[in-house]
């Protein structure tokens, strides 16, 4: 079952070359907890893998790689809500088609993110005004050490944007087996977020009229008129958050730029990241392998399919550039290995 010397380039979104000590595919409890005891005696790190589409490899992986790929989805109408019970290695989008497929609402806002359902709570995957945890009711995992199964309900996972409590306090210590979400059974479009916005206004929508699978097409739509696929121009989404600020500098950043495009997120301030690189003149820039995307600043992309230094290399002299120009550290969205 444990392979070894295993090439990660087709693992990886950004098919980045970089190889693995040991590798396992994992398809029932069982098998995982043999893998993680083959992981305990040999002391070796482990890298739980979903899609690969959240993963920067910066070299080889001295350790056990378990591509989580356990399957089974169960939906339920109850009372007032419809119930969702996913196995960590289904296919996030699928999941989406098929609950808006089925007229059931709540997760068209997250349309088309790549990856697998595992891996949604660790970063809080969030887009078009909606995030993971507006639909999580709970999930379950096995801890690395023991091999226990442990429930965790919302309040457990410190949701925040791009954060959980499995990317802080409980980083490396779990792997998540189940997802559980919970969709409202009376729906209400959530088409507050400008592009989305723009779209439906484009195309003479009435928002009481819109259904969830319009807003499915509408996001489908704006996505992949900027985001490249992967398999075409590999990629892994945003390569940094979007940085929040205090009042101060947000109000000083707007008097130089007015058309700073930012967010106001409680007592302070979101930036757009990519309107930052961009106006800091990184769009299209090509560097051997790697570059930056030219419809979307904030996606770093690896057409040349090399290592992972270079691109590492390229996100340090942006981030340097943009906290020169602005005053703003950009912290990278993705996971870092080894
Ligand atoms: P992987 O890349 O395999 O893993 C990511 C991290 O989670 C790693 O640290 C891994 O060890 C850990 N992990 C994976 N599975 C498990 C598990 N079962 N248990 C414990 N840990 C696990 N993200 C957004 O939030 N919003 C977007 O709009 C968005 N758009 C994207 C667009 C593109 C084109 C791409 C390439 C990426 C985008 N992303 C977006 C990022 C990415 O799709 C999400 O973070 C997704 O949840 C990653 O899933 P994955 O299965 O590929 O995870
Ligand atoms: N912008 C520019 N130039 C660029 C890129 C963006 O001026 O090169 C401007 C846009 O015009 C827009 C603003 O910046 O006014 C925001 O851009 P966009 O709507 O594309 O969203 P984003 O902030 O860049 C975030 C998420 C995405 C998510 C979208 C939609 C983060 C780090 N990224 O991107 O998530 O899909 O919003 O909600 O929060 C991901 O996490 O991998 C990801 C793709």
């Amino acid at each position: 079952m444990i392979e070894t010397d295993i090439d990660l380039q087709p693992h990886n979104t950004l098919a980045i070359s970089a190889r693995s000590a040991h590798f396992a595919r994992v398809r029932s409890l069982d098998e995982l907890r043999e893998a993680l005891v083959f992981a305990r005696a040999k002391k070796l790190p482990i890298l739980p893998l979903g899609g690969g589409s959240n993963i920067v490899l910066t070299g080889d992986f001295p350790g056990l790689v378990i591509q989580v790929d356990l399957r089974g989805l169960s939906l339920q109408a109850e009372a007032n809500s419809h119930s969702i019970e996913a196995a960590a290695g289904e296919n996030w989008h699928q999941l989406v088609m098929t609950t808006v497929n089925n007229g059931i609402g709540g997760l068209e806002n997250l349309s088309l993110i790549p990856g697998k359902i595992g891996a949604a709570p660790i970063q809080n995957i969030g887009a078009y005004g909606v995030e993971l945890c507006d639909r999580f009711m709970s999930l379950q995992a096995m801890e690395i050490a023991t091999g226990e199964l442990h429930d965790f309900g919302k309040d457990d996972c410190d949701f925040a944007y791009r954060d959980s409590v499995f990317k802080g306090r409980l980083r490396d210590q779990y792997i998540i087996t189940q997802v559980n979400l919970q969709l409202p059974q009376e729906w209400l479009p959530r088409v507050d977020y400008p592009a989305l916005q723009q779209y439906i206004v484009g195309h003479n929508w009435e928002i009481d009229s819109l259904t969830p699978i319009q807003v499915a097409q509408a996001v489908i739509d704006i996505r992949s008129s900027k985001l490249p696929l992967p398999d075409e121009i590999p990629n892994a989404g945003s390569f940094f958050k979007n940085p929040v600020v205090d009042t101060d500098l947000y109000q000083s950043l707007k008097a130089e730029h007015p058309d700073l495009v930012a967010y106001a997120a409680g007592e302070h301030w979101k930036l757009a990241a990519g309107w930052l690189i961009d106006r800091a003149g990184w769009r299209g820039l090509r560097r051997r392998a790697v570059g930056v995307h030219e419809r979307q600043a904030l996606v770093l992309i690896n057409p040349g399919r090399g290592a992972g230094g270079e691109l590492v290399q390229l996100a340090q002299d942006i981030a340097e550039d943009i906290h020169t120009k602005f005053g703003v550290y950009l912290e990278p969205e993705p996971r870092f290995y080894p």
